[in-house]
Order: structure tokens, then sequence, then C-alpha cells
């Protein structure tokens, strides 16, 4: 059986970081265009695990609808479907784990990063080095083709910088400043990042959960045959 991850994202970068990390040549991963899907429901949830699993619900509810109406645009013989999406955000401490899940929306949606940052700087003017702690956290939520819902949640620890440095990465990357590194996360390449990003190790725990349950999967079946064959 082949396994097919529709991702519920419309940014390449994810799609290319999902599929830097599954290696497996039985497991496709399609973006939502890709699947010929388009969901944008209210992220209205109160945490990050909350809102990755509303976006792959909706998802999932779309491939279904579509499946049933035989309107998919792509073939699914054989094919089991999974959905998965991730929903992520800064969370500082000295501001009580602000901007959190409203990262994205924080002082509008439209508005520049080098401005939303400036602003945070300030707000945070006057707090000593040793209390600038932050997080990056990504939830990836995924519905499994029996309807399961799992979710998962990765971290990256680093410190709120007093400056904007470096042109990778994207959002507050560049004042997100990695110890261990000496740099931003806007200062490292695509590749260290994916390696010890938020996003990459939740990915990778879902896809280990994945994984499990395909083996679950495979274990049940093998009993059931073997079941068959005694009687
Ligand atoms: P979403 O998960 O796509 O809704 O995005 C959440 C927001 O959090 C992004 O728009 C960024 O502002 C911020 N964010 C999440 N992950 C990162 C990251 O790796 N670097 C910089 N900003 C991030």
């Amino acid at each position: 059986m082949k396994q097919l991850i529709i991702f519920a994202t419309g940014n390449k970068g994810k799609i290319r970081e999902i599929r830097d990390i599954i290696t497996d040549p039985n497991t496709e991963v399609l973006s939502m265009r890709e699947a010929g899907v388009s969901a944008d429901p209210d992220e209205n949830g109160t945490s990050f695990e909350e809102n990755a699993l509303i976006k792959a619900r909706a998802v999932y509810d779309l491939i279904r609808q579509k499946k049933e109406a035989g309107t998919l645009c792509f073939d699914t013989t054989d094919t089991q479907i999974t959905v998965m999406s991730d929903d992520s955000g800064l969370v500082i401490d000295a501001l009580g784990g602000e901007p959190g899940i409203y990262s994205a929306r924080y002082l509008g949606y439209d508005t520049d990063y080098n401005y939303k940052m400036e602003q945070i700087m300030k707000r945070m003017e006057n707090v000593p080095d040793k209390e600038r702690t932050a997080r990056f956290v990504a939830a990836v939520g995924a519905i499994f083709p029996d309807g399961s819902e799992h979710v998962v949640l990765g971290a990256m620890e680093g410190v709120i910088a007093r400056g904007i440095y470096g042109q990778n990465g994207f959002g507050y990357d560049p004042f997100f400043y990695l110890p261990e590194y000496g740099k931003t996360s806007a200062e490292i390449t695509e590749e260290e990042k994916n390696a010890i990003s938020h996003r990459g190790k939740a990915l990778r725990a879902m896809l280990a959960q994945f994984e499990a349950w395909q083996r679950s999967g495979e274990a049940a079946q093998k009993t059931a045959a073997a079941c068959g064959d005694y009687k």
C-alpha cells in the first residue's frame, strides 16, 4: 500500500523540509495546492496543538468530500492518505510568552518583520541578557488514514538579540540568537536550521509516530492472516 501525506500548507519551504526528512520511497508528500484543495480555517484554538489540528481536520474533511464525489485530482488506488499540518510561533519568556500563537498576526499579518522585531526589542530594552530567553515552538498535527488524530510539539531554544542579523530564514529569525552557534537563526544555513529547528524536531517525531502506526497495522494484518490460516 502506498502512503500519501498531504501537508496543509502553501509554504514551499515547509514542503521541502518534510520531503528532506522522509526517505521512504513508498511515501509521497503533496502540498495542499498539489492535492488540489485549499483550506484556510479560522485558527481560533488556544494552543499551537489545537491550531495545528484545526488545519489538519479542515483539509482532511475536504479530501474526504472530494474522494466521495470522485473529484480528487490524483489517483488513490492502493493508497492511504494522511493529512498533516503545523502551527508555530515565537515564545518570549520576558513577555509572558508573547507573541506565541499570535506570532504571524502580531502587529498585523502584513506588517514588515523588521518593524515587528524592532517593536519587540524596544519592549525588551531593559530586560537583561540572562532574561532574554525564548523559543520557537512548532506543533505538527496529523490525521492518519484510520481517522485517528495525533499531535506533537518541537522547540528550538534561543535568546532575543539586541539587533537584527542575517538574511536566511524568515519571520523572526534575524533577532533569534543561538548561543551554541554564536549566530542568529538567519545566519545559519537552511540545512543547519532544519537539523535543530522546532519544526524539524516536531516533523521527525510525527513521522516516527506514523511509522509506528504503519508497523502496528502491518502486525495486525499478519495476525489476521495467521488466524485465517489456522481456521
Ligand atoms: P505559521 O505556523 O505558518 O502560522 O507561522 C507562525 C509564525 O511564527 C510565522 O509567521 C513566523 O512569524 C513565526 N515563526 C515560526 N517559525 C519560525 C521560524 O522558524 N523562524 C522565524 N519565524 C518563525
